[in-house]
């Protein structure tokens, strides 16, 4: 798995004319080492890969880390690093520019110098196709989260506060298996739901509300990320009318997904379905976005991005129709391009739920 790794790392190298490639960033420096602390430089090379860690964590890194060699930075890794870095002679290394701070780079420029360091804005696409493990992991995470929403709809009803109906959400997901959560969770009721991200408050539910819950659990690093709108009492003509807009939008986005279509075609899908039935300003964000060690990253499902499809990309199908004042509906899913199409791995339910007022 992590040879696997290693080796689309070297590719990326070798294409780029690099002879290294330097990895700070968590999620990748998971991806390429399998180390999961806090901090420590990863260098992939043709030959061989480094991990330079600080003393907290020279045990972890050697036992999680085997395919690497563990250099013992004491108080300053980068130091270490630099002296393996001239003693192989190696000249061009790419860094994560979109990820490490331009001091941190000027500081690194002086400790790694003569060798030259390289600006990458794209090395997180080595985690876009993702292995049958991390897929795996995924698909647990999705699990948790939609063993969760069934448990909410038990507890969800109007005189609640969003908060206590967040923390029961919460819990459940971490009884449930969850090593945290994917993100702070979105639980907005009422007007409130309106709010494309808003935060769970101390606003007591009422009936006839609205209720946007966005939440995900992390499993062995892997973090889902599903939304489901519900309604409190019967919906309203208006209510039943934008969940049906929006569930249909996502249909049509799930049926586009396969190999090959790029993902602005399939955000398109979506958007086109909401706007013809007069919403199109009220879907002011993409589609969707890649998940995984990181809950967002790439691709994105955006209008904007032409990259096609491939099997193994894990992505969030999530449209919306928000309306200041009255209100939102959300729904999102992550799935799995195949071989042919897509498969969805959260199964919560998606039907017009209407909880006890
Ligand atoms: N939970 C954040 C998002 O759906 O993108
Ligand atoms: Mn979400
Ligand atoms: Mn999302």
């Amino acid at each position: 798995m992590i040879a696997a790794r290693l080796d689309r790392a070297r590719r990326y190298l070798a294409s780029a004319g690099l002879d290294a490639l330097l990895v700070m960033r968590a999620e990748n420096r998971r991806y390429v080492t399998g180390f999961t602390g806090s901090a420590g430089l990863a260098l992939v090379t043709a030959r061989d890969a480094l991990l330079a860690v600080d003393f907290r964590y020279y045990e972890q890194a050697a036992a999680e880390a085997p395919a690497c060699e563990v250099l013992r930075g004491g108080s300053d890794p980068a130091a270490a690093l630099a002296e393996a870095v001239r003693s192989r002679d190696l000249r061009r290394i790419g860094f994560e520019s979109e990820f490490v701070p331009y001091a941190q780079v000027e500081r690194l420029r002086e400790k790694l110098g003569p060798a030259e360091l390289v600006p990458m804005g794209d090395v997180d696409r080595l985690r876009w196709v993702k292995d049958a493990g991390e897929i795996a992991a995924l698909e647990r995470a999705a699990g948790i989260s939609d063993a969760a929403f069934a448990r909410i709809l038990e507890v969800l009803r109007p005189g609640m506060t969003e908060r206590d109906a967040a923390l029961e959400l919460e819990v459940a997901m971490r009884r449930g298996g969850a090593e945290r959560l994917s993100f702070e969770s979105v639980l907005a009721s009422g007007p409130r739901s309106a709010l494309p991200h808003g935060r769970a408050t101390a606003r007591v539910m009422e009936a006839g509300d609205l209720v946007t819950l966005d939440f995900g659990a992390v499993y062995d690093g892997y973090g889902s990320d599903c939304t489901r709108t519900v309604v409190l009492g019967s919906p309203d003509d208006r209510q039943r009318r934008l969940y049906e807009v929006v569930l249909e939008a996502q249909r049509r986005a799930l049926d586009a997904l396969r190999p090959g279509v790029p993902c602005r075609d399939v955000d398109a899908a979506a958007r086109s379905v909401i706007a013809s039935a007069g919403f199109g300003d009220a879907f002011g964000h993409a589609l969707g976005h890649g998940i995984g060690l990181d809950v967002h990253e790439g691709p994105p499902l955006s209008p904007r991005n032409e990259a096609p499809l491939e099997p193994g990309m894990v992505l969030t199908v999530e449209p919306g129709i928000y309306l200041p004042g009255w209100g939102g509906v959300r729904i999102e899913d992550d799935v799995v391009v195949t071989e042919d199409g897509c498969r969805i791995l959260t199964r919560a339910r998606k039907d017009l739920i209407a909880l006890p007022a």
